[in-house]
């Protein structure tokens, strides 16, 4: 139909209705965003969280977050890679349920430059880690400890042996000594630390002092154990020994901190060997 108003006042109309169209646009356009902000903020973060989810995304949510971060094993250790059977492996398991093969295994040691109470001897590896173990406690503290007791042979241990029985009785003794063949002593990879001064040497206590508090946090650092610990004596046969420190190496020793495993038993599967059977 013919529009038969003014050209002004048409073109005036076209304008407006240009102004109306746009206006529409831009109303269409903030909705549409809305909507789309709306969306994304009802969205669950889990949702939009990486593809790979980290550990500690699949803990439970009432699980009490810990300070530290939780161990895990490395998943590459090799539990078979030395013997645990050989009396010159750093990994040997020597227990009531296990001598040493032969029992009269003599190892070759060193003497230790260290402070002693006696004068000791150790497998060359040992020896170099007890320094180092010794040293580094020093810098760290200003405080000393010495070895009090070290390699001892098969010989040497019949004699520490029968002197238990003397005093405690041949069941006493078992919970203290090995019998000759059956220590770690023997292999030269274990050293009884005390501290320097003297204070709580082979007691109980030293777990107590700086000295002995230090071994248990630090010594697997430089490839040490406390073999026998408190509460497991149905596992090793022997009562708590916080001065016996066992050389296994730092990859084992780290593991075994890693794991929170405190046995050499346990690590390797074996049966406990509370007495000799
Ligand atoms: N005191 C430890 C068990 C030993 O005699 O070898
Ligand atoms: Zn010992």
């Amino acid at each position: 139909m013919t529009d038969l108003r003014p050209r002004r006042a048409q073109a005036s109309a076209s304008s407006q209705r240009r102004r109306t169209l746009v206006v529409a646009i831009a109303v269409g356009a903030v909705l549409i965003a809305a909507a789309i902000v709306a969306v994304l903020a009802l969205t669950p973060t889990t949702q939009v969280a990486a593809p790979n989810p980290t550990p500690t995304q699949t803990r439970s949510p009432s699980a009490t977050p810990s300070p530290t971060p939780t161990p895990t094993p490395t998943p590459t250790f090799d539990r078979a890679a030395l013997s645990i059977d050989d009396p010159a492996s750093f990994w040997v398991v020597a227990n009531k349920l296990r001598p040493l093969n032969p029992p009269q295994y003599e190892p070759a040691v060193v003497s230790v430059p260290v402070d002693f109470a006696n004068e000791p001897f150790l497998r060359q590896e040992a020896s170099d880690a007890v320094v180092q173990m010794f040293a580094a406690f020093t810098a760290e503290t200003g405080l000393f400890m010495q070895s009090q007791s070290a390699y001892r042979s098969y010989w040497a241990q019949e004699s520490v042996y029968a002197g238990w029985v003397s005093s405690l009785g041949q069941e006493g003794a078992d919970l203290t000594s090995a019998r000759p063949g059956h220590s770690e002593h023997q292999t030269g990879l274990a050293i009884d630390v005390s501290a320097l001064p003297a204070n709580c040497s082979l007691d109980q206590c030293f777990a107590d002092t700086p000295q002995g508090q230090w071994l248990a946090a630090s010594g697997w650092q430089y490839g040490f154990i406390v073999r026998y610990p408190n509460g497991y004596t149905q596992i090793t046969g022997y009562e708590f020994e916080p001065w016996h420190m066992r050389f296994v190496g730092v990859e084992l020793a780290t593991e075994l901190h890693t794991t929170g495993v405190l046995t050499l038993e346990e690590f390797f599967g074996l049966p406990p060997a509370p007495t000799y059977g």
